[in-house]
């Protein structure tokens, strides 16, 4: 960030209806990658580093606020949405007289933050700053007029423009810096006489020229960038681009994906040297995946930590777990929250691991569920075993000390101990602690019964 003179306080528009989203959900509140679209915009206005952030709420306030809970954000009501001028205006008594304001709109999510910085340091700070965008196609959108000069003497809205303004295809983003002072003089001077009947917030532009105040059009390269969301085919369509800039970034750290349309970024992604993602991957919330860890088609990772060289065959399912280096999951596993998997662990087909401590070396390979369980080094927990962690009131800790053998089909009713070094026989049902070193079983005498003949089947 370059250096600041002013104070900047961020204004964001976010009251509008969003009636075209057809959804219960006020429009700033539906996601894009994983996160509501205010989000992204709030994003934006930390790495700027605004020295304070308003947001204009209306439609759907309580839902919008409780959803931000940040006690630095501000908060002003507007309750009839009477136009983007009016908007602007009911942010404004929460804003110094000596600070630079930035108005961004809370559905345009793609806005970088060197686009933004770029509008902040090219405005000078007693000028009016629009960022611009040469549009391919401008239609519904404000008209930027510049005169022979180059500066900005209006911006027309296309309801209201002449047909040569109408051809012009610099349209206003809707993102401007303005100096504090003047803008609350401006707005107050803003008449609704227009097409729509609204204040516009456009008309400032107008006033400020008339004050002998200079307005620069700083024109952006990228249509994407300051694309608003009013549907749902442009909420998908922002989701591509979002991906799409994700997935790149990643790329470019170093990431090789098999296909980069189908990976899937929705949250805070950090990534080692040459990880591998194969397709379908879907990355949610903090995901860190650390040197050579090499993930599996169909894999969904959510609030995890995954150590180096470690691989997840196809279609597992991993979330708000760690899993230590060199261990190898699945395919078909399934890592409920709170898992603490150490180095060299494998977790095999149909396993199901809940709150659960896998020690170094240890091996849950086939259709078994260990729940609330603390499992020492170099266990082997064999097919089918089940810990019974739960006794329809309460759940109770299982504890398999190192170097345990527990066979196959076993069930460990919890609360229940395993020595070290133990071996369980299978298809056991243990419900005492089983102590050390010891082979321990629980079954019924296998018996065969001489002269017994199969039944047949009656005839009709
Ligand atoms: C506005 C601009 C237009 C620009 C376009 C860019 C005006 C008059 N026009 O048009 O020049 O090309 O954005 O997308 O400013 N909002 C409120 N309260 C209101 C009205 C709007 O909070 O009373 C918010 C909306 O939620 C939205 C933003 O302001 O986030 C822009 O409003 P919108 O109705 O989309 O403006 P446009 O008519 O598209
Ligand atoms: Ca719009």
């Amino acid at each position: 960030m370059t250096t600041r003179t002013l104070p900047l306080s961020v204004v964001v528009l976010a009251a509008g209806r969003g009636t075209r989203m057809k959804s219960r959900l006020p429009k700033v509140l539906q996601l894009l990658a994983g996160k509501p679209l205010l989000g992204h915009v709030l994003d934006l206005s930390a790495t700027i580093e605004a020295d304070q952030t308003v947001i204009v709420y209306g439609h759907g306030g309580d839902a919008v606020k409780s959803t931000f809970t940040d006690s630095a954000l501000k908060w002003a009501e507007q309750a009839d949405q009477l136009g983007t001028g009016h908007a602007v205006q009911q942010a404004m008594p929460q804003i110094a007289d000596d600070h630079r304001v930035l108005i961004l709109c809370g559905d345009v999510p793609l806005l970088t933050t060197a686009t933004v910085e770029r509008l902040l340091t090219e405005t000078p700070d007693d000028a009016v700053g629009v960022l611009t965008v040469k549009a391919p196609d401008p239609a519904g959108y404000g008209r930027i007029v510049r005169d022979a000069s180059g500066n900005v003497t209006a911006i027309v809205e296309q309801k209201d423009a002449m047909p040569e303004q109408i051809a012009i295809d610099e349209i206003n983003s809707g993102v401007f810096v303005v100096p504090a002072a003047p803008l609350k003089q401006w707005l107050d001077q803003l008449k609704p006489q227009n097409a729509q009947g609204e204040y516009y917030l456009t008309d400032i532009v107008g006033l400020a020229v008339e004050h002998g105040v200079v307005v620069h059009g700083v024109m952006g390269d990228d249509m994407e960038e300051i694309s608003g969301i009013n549907d749902r085919v442009q909420l998908a369509e922002a989701e591509c681009a979002f991906q799409r800039r994700a997935v790149h970034a990643l790329m470019l750290d170093g990431v090789q994906v098999a296909d980069p349309h189908r990976v899937d970024i929705r949250g805070n992604v950090t990534c080692g040297q040459d990880v591998f993602l194969d397709v379908n991957t879907v990355l949610t919330g903090d995901v860190t995946l650390g040197d050579g860890v090499h993930i599996g088609p169909n894999c969904v990772i959510t609030d995890s930590e995954i150590g180096a060289e470690t691989e997840l065959f196809p279609n597992c399912v991993v979330e708000q777990s760690r899993i230590g280096a060199h261990c190898l999951i699945g395919p078909y596993a399934r890592l409920r929250p709170a898992n603490e998997l150490a180095d060299r662990t494998k977790v095999g087909n149909f396993v199901e691991l809940k709150k659960s401590q896998i020690g170094e070396g240890s091996k849950v390979n086939h259709l078994t569920y260990v729940g609330d369980s603390i499992v020492g080094r170099d266990v082997n927990i064999g097919a089918g075993t089940i810990t019974c962690n739960y006794d329809g009131a309460n759940k109770h800790q299982t504890i398999i000390n190192d170097g345990a053998f527990i066979g196959s089909g076993v069930e460990l009713v919890a609360p229940v101990e395993v020595g070290a070094g133990a071996t369980i026989g299978a298809g056991s049902t243990i419900a005492k602690s089983a102590p050390s070193e010891q082979l321990t079983l629980e079954r019924a005498r296998q018996r065969s019964i001489e002269g017994w003949t199969r039944p047949v089947k009656n005839k009709r």
